[in-house]
């Protein structure tokens, strides 16, 4: 999980410092340092307490807060501040930023606000310091069914959160017949539909209640327990949940449908990678030429990177230059087939990059792990033409 953020508040109204209490309680990477009902005394508690932010309420005396801003911004230039008002009046906003608030949130705080805002800081401060950003969406789409975006999805989760420093969520957004948590052997407490059902009151520990972890250490929110005809949720609501996942896991796999639904094209929309999962037959080709075409015209096309899996079947399969001529475009990763080993690993429900960590198959999803986080890290050159900003979530790029 990321560094942990430690805050102080101030706010001289007492129901809604306890209820932004209670909403930073509940999120368990931030830390709580100092809580604080006198405009007066706040000052000294950042100096005392040094968070790496500062939440001030002006809704108790907008003047005096106004004037502690510009305090707190001048003489603990580390502590980025927030500020947080019922007002929505352009000249209190506009006094605040120059006084040096970093964010102006609405009153009463929601806490996807909360985490947005603290994502942007968290991104400009990593920026500053050179770090590479965070968080990455990867969400595996199959050319056509059975063709392995689960066995790769799972793996690749367990073989990124081999590597300590990231934290890794599976999201199985297959939710009629997804299967993740029969290859992680996994009996779920909680699944996606409890998120759902608690989606107008979400916060962080209930949505990390929802999480099971594996011995590898990768997390799955897992599909719904009982097939519905109806899904559990929105489109805005499963994106809402991946912007707070994506506060606190380094990388995020979505297995997703081959139907295209609508939630299928809000997981497409917020990834930063899209893997079209692929075979070397010609019903498969042809559609990753269809799927291509489909994400182009969406603007997706930049994310996609093509994976053929079960490589190397040598006569019975399409040759690979014949299939960069169809597809016209690069392969990013090919995956050997190894029937033998993906069958046992699917039926003891132990991924094979543990059980199996010298054969070709782990390799070659090692491999696809490192190329996407080389590729994430790249920067570009200054005569590198910059890729277009997206749009929905783009703030979430930390
Ligand atoms: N690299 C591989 N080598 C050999 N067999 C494989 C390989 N990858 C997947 N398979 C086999 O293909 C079958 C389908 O795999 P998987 O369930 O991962 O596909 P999928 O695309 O998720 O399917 P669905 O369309 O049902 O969601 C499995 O039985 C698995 O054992
Ligand atoms: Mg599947």
């Amino acid at each position: 999980m990321n560094n942990v953020v430690r805050m102080a508040i101030v706010d001289p109204v007492d129901p809604s410092r306890n209820s932004v209490k209670n909403l930073l309680l509940g999120i368990d990477w931030v830390w709580l340092e100092a809580e604080c009902s006198r405009y007066e005394f706040f000052s000294e508690i950042v100096e005392q307490t040094s968070p790496d932010v500062a939440l001030i309420s002006l809704d108790g005396d907008t003047h005096r807060a106004l004037a502690l801003v510009a305090e707190v911004s001048l003489s603990h230039p580390t502590c980025a501040v927030m500020v947080v008002s019922k007002s929505q009046e352009g000249s209190t906003i506009l006094q605040a930023m120059r006084n040096g608030a970093k964010e102006f949130l609405n009153a009463p705080l929601k806490l996807d606000d909360f985490m947005t805002a603290l994502d942007r800081l968290r991104g400009s401060s990593d920026s500053k310091q050179g770090k590479s950003k965070g968080s990455r969406i990867i969400t595996l789409v199959g050319a056509s069914g059975g063709v392995g975006c689960t066995s790769l999805a799972v793996n690749l989760g367990c073989a990124l959160s081999a590597v300590e420093e990231n934290s890794v969520a599976i999201i199985d957004l297959d939710l009629a017949l997804g299967d993740a948590d029969v290859w992680l052997d996994i009996i779920p407490d909680y699944t996606i539909q409890d998120v759902a059902d608690n989606i107008s009151r979400l916060d962080y520990s209930m949505l990390k209640r929802s999480l099971t972890q594996h011995a590898t250490g990768a997390f799955l929110l897992p599909r719904p327990v009982h097939l519905e005809a109806e899904p559990p949720m929105t489109p805005e609501q499963m994106q809402r949940v991946v912007a707070l996942l994506k506060a606190t896991f380094s990388h995020l796999i979505i297995d997703i449908t081959k139907t295209f639904t609508p939630l299928d094209m809000a997981a497409l929309e917020i990834s930063d990678d899209i893997l079209i999962v692929t075979q070397l037959d010609l019903p498969c080709l042809r559609n990753v030429v269809r799927m291509n075409q489909f994400l182009e015209d969406r603007d997706l096309g930049d994310r996609v990177k093509v994976v053929v899996n079960r490589a190397g079947m040598g006569e019975s399969q399409i040759s690979m230059n014949k299939a960069l001529e169809t597809i016209g475009r690069e392969v990013f990763a090919q995956i050997p087939n190894e029937y033998a080993i993906v069958i046992e690993s699917r039926n003891n429900g132990i991924p094979f990059v543990s059980e199996h960590p010298k054969s070709r198959i782990t390799r070659a999803i090692q491999q696809l792990a490192a190329n996407i986080d080389a590729r994430a890290a790249h920067v570009p050159e200054e005569d590198e033409p910059a890729k277009p900003k997206r749009g929905l979530f783009s703030f979430l790029g930390k």
